[in-house]
């Protein structure tokens, strides 16, 4: 067993929130264990609840067509998600229920090494960019310990509101470059101007 399944063992019986107590399943994020791309998007919802996997309602379709777009499938990315189980109803995941899960996705990413971590929403950005807003820093990749945060609004958002659809599909097309160019992209320090004006 890799320690990537080993891992999905372990948050198969976690019981460290309490999503545990309404879950059907875990969603641990499946895909590549040496993965150069990682997504990380929200939570689960209802389809992904029942199935174990990420992203597997409308949502994970309109994925899939941004993977296809560069050229990309599931099984070359590693998907995982904030948080592991489904919040009720799909509300928003809370403050502790992220700690609780925090170790991981940390484990996660310290496993697949990726090059680049692709956030798909506010709560997945704010790992790395917590002050930040989606809509100042979307598709601006920035290096911090040594990975690559680059930073997309949510494919879900972009179902729900029609004017970001372009912008999602705009920020999906620049990732192959931004692999190639890694080298050239800076550590992440916010400048005392970007502190003021909440950019981070
Ligand atoms: N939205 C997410 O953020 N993750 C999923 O797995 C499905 C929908």
């Amino acid at each position: 067993m890799s320690e990537l399944d080993a891992l999905a063992t372990e948050i198969a019986r976690c019981t460290k929130c309490l999503l545990h107590q309404g879950r059907t399943r875990t969603v641990p994020g499946e895909g590549r264990d040496d993965a150069d791309v990682m997504f990380v998007g929200e939570a689960p919802g209802f389809y992904e609840d029942q199935q174990g996997r990420p992203f597997v309602g409308a949502a994970g379709k309109f994925l899939d067509e941004l993977l296809d777009s560069i050229g990309l499938k599931r099984g070359d990315v590693f998907i995982a998600n904030v948080i592991k189980c489904r919040p009720p109803g799909n509300r928003d995941p809370l403050p502790e229920e992220i700690a609780a899960c925090k170790p991981y996705l940390d484990r996660q990413i310290a496993l697949i090494q990726p090059k680049i971590i692709v956030t798909l929403g506010r709560f997945s950005m704010a790992r790395a960019f917590p002050k930040a807003r989606i809509s100042q820093i979307h598709g601006q990749p920035r290096k911090v310990d040594g990975i690559i945060y680059y930073p997309m609004y949510h494919p879900a958002a972009a179902l729900h509101q029609p004017s970001l659809r372009q912008t999602v599909v705009d920020d999906m097309r620049r990732i192959p470059q931004i692999i190639a160019q890694a080298s050239h992209i800076a550590e992440f320090e916010p400048t005392p101007e970007a502190e003021q004006l909440k950019l981070f």
